[in-house]
């Protein structure tokens, strides 16, 4: 049996905890699409050609916090405009959402262009200032030293650039549940995607 979730939204609006709790709730296989781009964008910026890294990605690239800073999260919106390096990483997507048992992908454009067939589409949003404000929280809790203000710049600047690139922006699919977490706890926003889910499952 194949059964896909989609979930997309921009950064921190909860896609990852709400993608993972579902995972978890449902017995399904789990991929964060955006560690994709973040381990392109760190072999970039370590000097890589972007299609050669993109071309050659392992799965053990996918490990490690290196790929969680805001560095990093940049350089993986960099290279995510690149129509080619978006066409190197399909393939992998798409065979796992059609693992057996089920799979979730998390992503920007998993609803609309990797997996537009996918039996649920949630597309998971917040105001910017509370994404940036989860966001600054949890890079201050990991001991990274930075302001709210450059969290927010940074996330409204990566917004704008995934929103606006012509191959698979950042758009709710036609047919996505929208989920605005700005004024809910994550065990509501995990709540409502297990019940939304529930109902096609
Ligand atoms: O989700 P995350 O913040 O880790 O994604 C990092 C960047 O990777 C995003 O800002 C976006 O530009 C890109 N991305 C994408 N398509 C995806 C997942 C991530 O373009 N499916």
């Amino acid at each position: 049996m194949t059964f896909t979730v989609a979930i997309d939204g921009p950064a921190a609006a909860g896609k990852g905890t709400i993608s993972k709790a579902v995972a978890m709730h449902f017995g399904f296989a789990h991929l964060d699409t955006g560690l994709l781009y973040r381990a392109v964008g760190a072999k970039v910026l370590a000097g890589a050609d972007r299609l050669i890294a993109a071309q050659q990605l392992d799965p053990k690239d996918l490990e490690g916090d290196q790929l969680r800073t805001p560095q990093v999260a940049q350089a993986a919106s960099e290279v995510a405009v690149d129509p080619q390096v978006r066409a190197a990483l399909t393939d992998f997507q798409r065979s796992f959402a059609t693992r057996p048992g089920g799979a979730v992908l998390d992503g920007r454009d998993i609803g609309t262009v990797i997996c537009p067939q996918a039996d649920v589409k949630l597309f998971v949003t917040a105001s910017p200032e509370c994404r940036a404000m989860r966001r600054f929280k949890e890079l201050s809790d990991k001991g990274m030293s930075l302001t709210y203000d450059s969290v927010l710049a940074d996330v409204r600047k990566r917004d704008e650039r995934d929103r606006s690139r012509d191959t698979a922006p950042l758009i709710p699919a036609p047919d996505a549940v929208l989920i605005d977490t700005t004024d809910m706890a994550i065990d509501d926003a995990v709540a409502r995607a297990v019940a939304v889910i529930s109902r096609v499952s």
